[in-house]
């Protein structure tokens, strides 16, 4: 029997993403054209800059692709594109190429939820079905737990009340001057830093309920950066040793509620293995932790190497599992752009 080849396609937020993935879960390429440059000045993405740029590259991505998996579009079997959640233009762009390509080829499209896509991307490294487990997605977008089943249903437990832990990472990078996205650049310059320097407040960490917030958290960290306008004192000047431990301190809050709240989903479930991904389960810190949270509680862990934990279309190959279903879409297949569950 001929190679079977699935051409993924993910554009749903700022990056520009297509990949190859044969029937076995061998990634034959993955490329992601991240548009971090064109965002940077802003502090954050600005959906019409995103949609633009997605345009652009859109093509000479999904060629890229093609080219370093060695193959032809002739030779695909399937198409899958990410169409929830993410940004309405930017999720336009990739699902409108998705569908040209599968008209013109008489291949079938597959949708995909770019969450689901996230905690797939734990079960693609594993060699023996990794659910059913509790699963994180830490985003940019998302802070949520589910229940993953054996067969690829995902069921919200549990989400953030107010902002998600990338996006904390993210506002918090800017409340600091330091470069976004602000999880990689908060982790760097969180190593020089002191860790226990000051005693953010852990949200929701003791609460009964499986839910998070760090609004308040980011608050906090913006009072002890530059000030409380309302407090007769005013902090002490930033200088680089603050800027470092207000960075390691508010990643270490952020790591405790995390695993946390992994650990007690884990015990209210019963389950035994924990799944985790998105663009925050790259963090070192985060990783190191639920490694040994999980190892102490005898919970099998599975995190994504951290180039699959941020935005790539290769997670998308969940589509495997949606085609073998029969779930297959028609050609008036649209974007669900808001964050549903
Ligand atoms: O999954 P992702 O690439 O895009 C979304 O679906 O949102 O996640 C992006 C988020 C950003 O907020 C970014 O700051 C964060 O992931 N991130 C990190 C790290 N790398 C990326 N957060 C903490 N530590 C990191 N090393
Ligand atoms: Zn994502």
């Amino acid at each position: 029997r001929p190679e079977e080849y699935l051409l993924a396609i993910e554009s749903s937020c700022d990056e520009t993403a297509a990949a190859v993935i044969t029937r076995d879960m061998r990634i034959l390429s993955n490329i992601v054209s991240s548009q971090t440059d064109l965002h940077e000045k802003f502090g954050g993405v600005v959906p019409e800059i995103a949609s633009r740029a997605h345009l652009e590259r859109i093509l000479p991505v999904i060629d890229d692709a093609l080219k370093q998996a060695g193959i032809t579009l002739n030779q695909l079997t399937a198409i899958a594109v990410a169409t929830e959640p993410g940004l309405v233009g930017s999720l336009l762009i990739g699902l409108t190429a998705a569908k040209t390509l599968a008209m013109t080829l008489d291949l079938p499209l597959i949708a995909v939820n770019h969450i689901e896509g996230h905690l797939f991307a734990c079960q693609m490294q594993e060699t023996r079905p990794l659910f059913p487990a509790i699963g994180l997605v830490v985003s940019g977008g998302h802070t949520n737990l589910y229940h993953c089943s054996e067969s690829f249903e995902f069921k919200l437990i549990g989400a953030t009340i107010d902002d998600a832990a990338g996006e904390a990472f993210d506002k918090v990078a800017k409340i600091l001057g330091l470069p976004y996205p602000g999880g990689p650049s908060i982790q760097k310059t969180a190593a020089q830093g002191n860790p226990k320097a000051f005693p953010f407040p852990r949200t929701f960490l003791k609460d009964p309920e499986l839910r998070f917030s760090f609004s308040g958290l980011k608050t906090a960290v913006l009072y002890a950066a530059l000030g409380n306008p309302g407090a007769k004192q005013q902090p002490p000047p930033l200088t680089e040793q603050r800027i470092a431990d207000l960075a390691a301190s508010f990643q270490e809050t952020v790591v405790d509620v995390l695993v946390g709240k992994c650990r007690q989903a884990l015990e209210k479930f019963g389950y035994s293995t924990l799944c985790v991904g998105g663009g925050v389960a790259a963090n070192a810190l985060l990783r190191e932790r639920l490694a040994e949270m999980t190892d102490k509680a005898g919970v099998y862990f599975s995190i994504a190497p951290p180039d699959l934990c941020t935005d790539n279309a290769a997670m998308a190959a969940i589509a495997w599992h949606h085609l073998d279903q029969g779930r297959v879409a028609s050609l008036d297949l649209d974007v669900t752009p808001g964050l549903v569950r």
